[in-house]
């Protein structure tokens, strides 16, 4: 079975929509570890009553590699296969980046590459698209930059306010999230594969 740690730093509602979708059955995984870097993050609140095992790490203050190194010794002690992003605001270390390469995965609210970086739905609206979105993407090294794995689109209405589009996107991430994490710890099976020669 598939282990997670999630990482956040707030509210942590697709948190819990993986979590949700682990308990229905739906997404065959488990969260190994819930870290917080802001231990009143109120998503933490959550992990403590359904019994996950859980971190509060108060961030502020430390060197960013210090803090990663110990987020390090965490995830791998408690044997995580994927490192999920569950609106974790902080930068990641290059030396976490490699320690999980190709094995982070983040959401953001905006069809990536189209507004990387904070308030994407305010940044979406100041643009006057009409269609926006949410995207889970591996991370790397860059702001919101890593290869795409799944995406939701989102039109933007004539009335929408930053508050109205934001819940909108947000209840397209819950269906997403869960769902490009079961794409990605689901093997390719061997007789859908075609061999074009
Ligand atoms: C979400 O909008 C996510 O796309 C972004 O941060 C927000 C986190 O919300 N990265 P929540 O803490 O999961 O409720």
């Amino acid at each position: 079975m598939t282990r997670l740690g999630i990482l956040i730093s707030g509210r942590g509602s697709n948190f819990q929509a993986i979590h949700q979708a682990i308990e229905r059955g739906t997404l065959q995984a488990q969260i190994a570890c819930v870290i917080s870097n802001v231990p009143e993050a109120s998503g933490l609140a959550y992990a403590h009553t359904h019994g996950l095992p859980t971190y509060d790490l108060d961030s502020k203050g430390v060197k960013r590699a210090d803090f990663d190194t110990k987020l390090i010794e965490i995830l791998r002690k408690a044997n995580v296969d994927l490192v999920c992003l569950a609106g974790y605001m902080r930068l990641l270390s290059p030396h976490f980046i490699e320690a999980f390469r190709g094995r982070i995965l983040n959401i953001h609210p905006s069809l990536l590459p189209a507004f990387p970086g904070q308030n994407a739905q305010g940044q979406a609206l100041a643009a006057g698209v009409q269609v926006t979105g949410c995207t889970v993407h591996y991370v790397d090294e860059g702001l919101d930059s890593g290869p795409v794995i799944a995406q939701a689109q989102v039109p933007v209405l004539v009335n929408d306010t930053e508050q109205t589009l934001s819940a909108r996107i947000l209840e397209q991430e819950h269906n997403l999230y869960p769902a490009a994490i079961r794409q990605v710890i689901t093997p390719v099976s061997r007789s859908t594969k075609t061999n074009v020669e």
